[in-house]
């Protein structure tokens, strides 16, 4: 079997981080989230997988390289005529995936279930396509599945009254009938190809179409407290702390639970961290707290500051006797306090669609 993992799209609720970071590599408990996808594929066994990109994305490929830290082979494949729908995107990979049955994964879920069982049903019932359901509270943002009595109906992209509340998640396993049925669909109301109509297409041409409950935890991290629940989730799961032999931490330092220090990262005085929490590679900490559930990326300098609940990205620098939570710091942003500058005042150079909450 082989797995399509999409890493398209523009992830236009996660702006102004996705102006320059493709949503797919928003670190999560510092790892970029697509890796968590290409684990979970290749925990079920699977090691062929293509990878839809954006045409002309040059930033995914050397980020994921070619699959060999998985033991995997990894082959991309662009959205030729931009991002059209998701089944549009199953459209693309026709010649990739050719006459096999495979797993379509969507790269921006995470999920905590084992999917080898979900696979073994789909071959063991000879069905055309399988889909996971979690139960939401807000259906209206998903794919919904609708229901007579026991029985499957159709799926209704992002409907205004769901007629259920679960929401198809973006775990799939498919043959090769889904291509005829991204073929019937025409487009939606937004312009797409949408994955629900290719799905409402094989139920109303009499393929058999089999569901399950997704057992555990499932996230789509669309929003940006969608991410900080799935750092928190991932934390919550860190083994055990591993603090590398090249970080520097004095023994005044308080590190309560699991907390994970990269290489080369220094921890000075007057620092309390409190997991679970990972720290990068090369972060500067002083005089500091690092609350629960915080990611602090590598390269980044956090002095005077108490963080919590939040994820610093790769070369941030916080500066500041102001508490932060709930937050999320891109790329080389710099935070720092205007308690010493004139005239008074928050100084701000904020990028197009940021939040800031004074
Ligand atoms: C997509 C699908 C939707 C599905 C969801 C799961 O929505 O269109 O049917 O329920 O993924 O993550 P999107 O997140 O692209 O809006």
């Amino acid at each position: 079997m082989k797995a399509l993992i999409t890493a398209g799209g523009r992830g236009t609720r996660l702006r102004p981080l996705t102006f320059t970071t493709n949503k797919h590599l928003v670190p999560i408990a510092n790892k970029p989230m697509i890796f968590y996808a290409i684990e979970k594929v290749r925990d079920a066994g699977i090691t062929d997988i293509g990878i839809i990109i954006n045409d002309g994305d040059n930033e995914l490929p050397p980020a994921i390289g070619d699959g060999s830290r998985w033991n995997a082979k990894i082959t991309y494949i662009p959205q030729v005529g931009g991002a059209l729908g998701l089944a549009h995107a199953v459209g693309a990979a026709r010649d990739f995936i050719g006459e096999e049955s495979f797993l379509f994964y969507l790269g921006d879920n995470i999920i905590l279930a084992d999917l080898s069982p979900f696979i073994e049903r789909f071959h063991s019932e000879n069905l055309s396509a399988l889909l996971a359901f979690s139960k939401v509270k807000d259906p209206h943002r998903f794919g919904v599945p609708e229901f007579d009595g026991d029985r499957l109906v159709r799926v209704i992209e992002k409907p205004q009254i769901p007629p259920s509340d679960f929401a198809v998640t973006g775990i799939y396993i498919y043959n090769s009938d889904v291509f005829q049925a991204v073929d019937s669909i025409k487009p939606s109301a937004r312009g797409e190809l949408e994955i629900s109509d290719a799905h409402t297409w094989l139920l109303e041409n009499d393929r058999p179409v089999g569901w399950e409950p997704i057992t555990g935890w499932w996230k789509d991290t669309g929003k940006p407290e969608d991410l900080l629940d799935c750092n928190q989730f991932v934390l919550d799961r860190l083994g055990f702390a591993e603090t590398d032999k090249n970080a520097s931490i004095p023994a005044s330092a308080i590190i309560k639970g699991r907390v994970s220090i990269g290489k080369n990262s220094r921890i000075g005085d007057n620092v309390y961290i409190q997991g679970p929490a990972v720290i990068g590679d090369n972060a500067s900490i002083e005089n500091a707290y690092i609350g629960a559930y915080t990611s602090i990326g590598s390269n980044t300098v956090i002095k005077g500051t108490n963080i919590q609940n939040s994820i610093v990205f790769d070369g941030a620098n916080i500066n500041t006797d102001s508490v932060i939570s709930d937050s999320l710091i891109g790329y080389n942003a710099r935070i720092t306090s205007a308690k010493d500058t004139l005239p008074k005042g928050h100084r701000l150079f904020v990028g197009d669609n940021s939040f800031i909450e004074l």
